[in-house]
């Protein structure tokens, strides 16, 4: 019997792949039979190129900044031109952090830009087919700070907050014609994302003191949720932002 969870047969767009919880992601996703496209930064993704093709899928690679409108409709353009997309995870992204007196309209509209415009239009755009052909998943990564204010990170709140309404908006949308799109909201994870918060011993005991499970979570500890949100599994999940951070929200 076949395993619901199984991708073999399904092509995977997974952005900003070349580290980090999105690389993750898309190992994940090849380790349960995907083939894979990424996009991201140049030179950015060659070796998760490599490594997804050592697990014996298919990978492209193509070059985006997810803020580019225009990049970001030639990209895609280009991609589903080349095939069938069924799965678009949308995992670029960045934090600035600073005081709220001192954001600058320059930071806070790139984190904009990058964290929300950025994921928006790349819904749209691999959505759009989805939709019309009536079948596709779409998991966008948000954050704690989805359902929390955070400290020194308006610009990232805001717009991982818009993440989970822009979720609960396609969903309704799209899910009448067979596109499930969800969110999961890691927990504070060990990347190039916390590298500050890590550095900081007070920060980083405080943050480590709440998390039940007590550890911070890997890169690879989001992989089993977005295989699930990708496939069969979840077909009657919808509009969901799936928390994956050791209990903190449960503190
Ligand atoms: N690390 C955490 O604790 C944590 C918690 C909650 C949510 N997140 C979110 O998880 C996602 C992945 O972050 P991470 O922790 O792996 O950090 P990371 O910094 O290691 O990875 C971010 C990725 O996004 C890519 N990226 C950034 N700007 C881009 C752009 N303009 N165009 C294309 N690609 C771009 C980077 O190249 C990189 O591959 C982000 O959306 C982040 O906000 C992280």
């Amino acid at each position: 019997m076949t395993s619901p969870f199984d991708l073999h047969g399904r092509r995977a767009v997974v952005t900003g792949a070349g580290r980090g919880m999105g690389q993750a992601i898309a190992l994940g996703l090849a380790g349960a039979g995907a083939d894979l496209v990424l996009l991201g930064r140049p030179g950015a993704q060659s070796c998760t190129r490599d490594q997804v093709a050592d697990l014996g899928r298919a990978v492209e690679v193509v070059d985006l900044d997810v803020s580019d409108h225009e990049a970001v409709e030639r990209a895609a353009a280009e991609v589903n031109s080349n095939g069938q997309v069924d799965v678009l995870v949308n995992n670029a992204g960045i934090i600035d952090r600073h005081d709220s007196v001192d954001v600058s309209r320059q930071s806070w509209n790139r984190v904009m830009d990058i964290n929300l415009n950025g994921l928006f239009f790349l819904c749209q755009a691999f959505g759009r087919p989805m939709a019309e052909r009536g079948h596709g998943k779409i998991v966008n990564i948000a954050s704690l700070l989805s359902f929390q204010g955070g400290v020194r990170v308006a610009s990232y709140a805001a717009s991982k907050h818009g993440v989970a309404g822009v979720t609960k908006a396609l969903a309704n949308e799209w899910g009448p014609r067979g596109v499930q799109v969800n969110a999961i909201a890691p927990g504070y994870i060990a990347t190039d994302n916390t590298t500050a918060l890590r550095a900081d011993p007070d920060r980083s005991r405080s943050i480590l003191e709440r998390i039940p499970a007590g550890r911070w979570g890997e890169a690879s500890d989001i992989a089993g949720a977005a295989v699930f949100l990708s496939s069969a599994a979840a077909d009657y999940v919808n509009g969901h932002v799936l928390a994956v951070d050791g209990g903190w929200l449960a503190r």
